[in-house]
């Protein structure tokens, strides 16, 4: 892909060369990411970040990542405070926008949100999560601390727990492994399961795949645990929510009884379904996850900026 000019909406629209790429550019903004050195590569470049959904990792790591490569940055956070509130459409918003910035992030609950404003804007438009559709630049900075912490990704085993029927990472991360040699267990309360179009799309391009019911099951299997949060505000019922919402708790007892050394992920924020004595395992890889955030959205950046 030539990713100059490009809008970054979903996982569907990499190959694997092109995971790889933006993995390979991220590797040469780490010094930058950790400070170690300083770079002006987008001076002069404007990023608008707007998140008409809570985010911290997402909007904090796309201006960092945009702070730190020598760009700037505006920022609307929340429905009630810019013009979408009087009814402006998302078309014209994005229009309006680009006038003011070169690059636009955008997070909004209803799925598909993106792609309108990349149809109403000449600037690109990156995905930071449309509801409960994409999170693509969730799903390659997971790619990258795959690559990071194991030091590849074909031959690896990886389970999905907990809300993989609302949980927009574990779909955009399932449509970047299914370029790898990788088998996927996924892991969750009947009600929660993975939705069927994922796995016939996986099962259409072979890739391995099971379905377990207990954690206990999957994580013997396993090399890495990808856990999710019950995604409380996509319920319209409340008790199911409840009911669910702490089903799949992973805690260090229970890891250290069936795979100790095994690799933790989750996109987070974590709301119980990882105990916090999960967090001393030297497994225990979720805040390095998050981390890894600023070189990858720094590489997207660069990258849809034409600046690599
Ligand atoms: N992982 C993630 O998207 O976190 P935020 O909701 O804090 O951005």
């Amino acid at each position: 892909m030539d990713f100059k000019g490009q809008d970054i909406l979903s996982t569907e629209q990499f190959s694997k060369e092109d995971i790889l790429r933006i993995c390979d550019v991220a590797r040469t903004f780490e010094a930058i990411s950790e400070k170690r050195q300083t770079s002006e590569l987008l001076k002069g470049n404007v990023m608008a970040s707007l998140f008409y959904e809570p985010s911290t990792r997402t909007r904090f790591s796309f201006e960092t990542a945009m702070k730190r490569l020598g760009g700037q940055t505006i920022t609307a956070v929340g429905q009630d405070y810019s013009s979408l509130a009087k009814g402006e459409s998302l078309w014209d918003t994005a229009k309006m926008v680009e006038a003011y910035a070169d690059v636009i992030v955008v997070r909004h609950p209803t799925e598909g949100s993106a792609a309108e404003m990349a149809r109403g804007a000449n600037v690109p438009v990156l995905n930071g999560g449309d509801g409960p559709g994409q999170h693509p630049t969730q799903a390659l900075l997971d790619m990258y601390t795959l690559m990071k912490e194991k030091g590849k990704i074909d031959g690896l085993t990886i389970m999905m727990s907990g809300d993989l029927k609302y949980g927009r990472t574990v779909h955009s991360l399932c449509m970047l492994l299914r370029h790898f040699d990788v088998k996927i267990i996924f892991s969750s309360p009947e009600e929660l399961k993975m939705p069927t179009n994922y796995l016939d799309d996986l099962r259409g391009r072979g890739v391995a795949f099971e379905e377990v019911l207990t954690l206990e099951e999957g994580l013997k299997k396993s090399d890495v645990v990808y856990a999710t949060r019950v995604q409380g505000e996509r319920f319209e019922d409340k008790e199911q929510y409840e009911r669910l919402k702490l089903a799949f708790v992973l805690s260090r007892d229970l890891l250290e009884k069936n795979h100790s050394g095994i690799t933790v992920m989750h996109p987070l924020p974590r709301v119980g379904e990882i105990a916090v004595d999960v967090d001393g395992l030297p497994g225990a890889a979720y805040f390095r996850q998050a981390a890894n955030g600023v070189q990858v959205r720094m590489a997207l950046l660069a990258l849809v900026l034409g600046k690599v």
